[in-house]
């Protein structure tokens, strides 16, 4: 079973529109409500996969239990913690032409209070047996230090913990330690590092960097350039052929669960994450692929591919 905890997420509505007029009345053709948030899309990803898995997140006010209801219509098992503050509610505006314009409104803070209650909720589903704990997306004012926290639990409990976070959050998470698994794309990792990352080398030295820190493994993903793997003793690439994206939200959300959801040897878990990924980027919206849109064959690996290589290259 994995565990995942988004303590920012969202109830996530897109309105089709043919074309937007900013400062005018626009008129919807469509509208779609879904469950939105980092950890939550690792959750569908792996649920659409029959993985067992269960997503922590806090939720309040009507928009909390919309998310709730939304979460169980996509199969998702979930242990929401109320919290006084309203859960967000982000806007999409996709228009005929595919421009798509997004709102994402703040998260509302968490008390001291909150924040505890939301590491014990994860832990306590943590210790039925979970192979992974994950923690995605953005924190919540007040609550700095949560991903730190989790690190903890994950230390005590001798569960891994996967991260996939950006900005002050990621740095801090892994400042604090433990963490066996971090998956930034390659600006993350730029910013991170605070390097400008040109080529295979570039990235893999920023990801050594973290190791050497240490962190156990770092997958970096690449947007259309697949996504390289560092481990202690090893690094690959992986890939495939060009595609033409319907949507790429999300994407790295589903490349984090497919390397989760793979037992088997690092290169054969980069081969998995990879093909979900390029699977999920011909998914409209926000969808996430069934078994049948994941074609592992189609992924090519590299083992210590050649650090001259410029990421454009790959
Ligand atoms: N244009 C594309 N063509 C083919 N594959 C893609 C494309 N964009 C993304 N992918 C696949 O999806 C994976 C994750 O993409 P990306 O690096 O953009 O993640 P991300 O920036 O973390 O995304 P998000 O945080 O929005 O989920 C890539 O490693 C690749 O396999
Ligand atoms: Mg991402």
């Amino acid at each position: 079973m994995i565990v995942t905890f988004t303590p920012s997420p969202s109830l996530d509505r897109a309105y089709d529109v043919t074309e937007l007029a900013v400062g005018e009345v626009n008129r919807a053709t469509g509208t779609h409500i879904h469950a939105g948030g980092k950890g939550i899309n690792v959750s569908r990803a792996l649920a659409r996969h029959g993985v067992p898995t269960v997503a922590v997140l806090p939720t309040g006010g009507p928009d909390g239990d919309q998310l709730l209801i939304a979460l169980g219509r996509q199969g998702v098992a979930s242990r929401p913690v109320p919290v006084a503050g309203d859960t967000r509610s982000n806007v999409t505006l996709v228009s005929q032409d595919g421009v798509t314009t997004k709102i994402n409104a703040p998260s509302p803070e968490l008390s001291p209070d909150e924040s505890r209650a939301l590491i014990e909720a994860v832990e306590a589903e943590a210790a039925h047996g979970a192979r992974w704990i994950v923690a995605a997306g953005s924190l919540p004012d007040g609550s700095g230090d949560l991903f730190a926290r989790l690190g903890e639990v994950s230390r005590r409990r001798g569960i891994p913990l996967a991260l996939d976070t950006s900005g002050a959050p990621l740095r801090d998470t892994l400042a604090a330690g433990g963490i066996a698994l971090v998956k930034p794309n390659d600006d993350e990792l730029a910013e991170l590092v605070g390097a400008d990352l040109q080529t295979v080398g570039d990235v893999r030295a920023a990801a050594r960097e973290l190791i050497a820190a240490g962190t156990g493994a770092v997958l970096v993903s690449l947007g259309s350039h697949g996504a390289l793997l560092v481990v202690p003793d090893g690094c690959w690439w992986a890939g495939g052929a060009p595609l033409v994206p319907l949507s790429t939200v999300g994407a790295g959300d589903t490349t984090l669960a497919g390397y989760l959801s793979a037992d088997g040897t690092p290169p054969e878990r980069l081969r998995r994450a990879v093909a979900w990924g390029r699977a999920a980027v011909l998914m409209p919206g926000s969808d996430v692929p069934d078994p049948s849109r994941v074609d592992v064959a189609a992924v090519r690996v590299v083992d210590d591919p050649d650090p001259h290589l410029t990421l454009k290259e790959l």
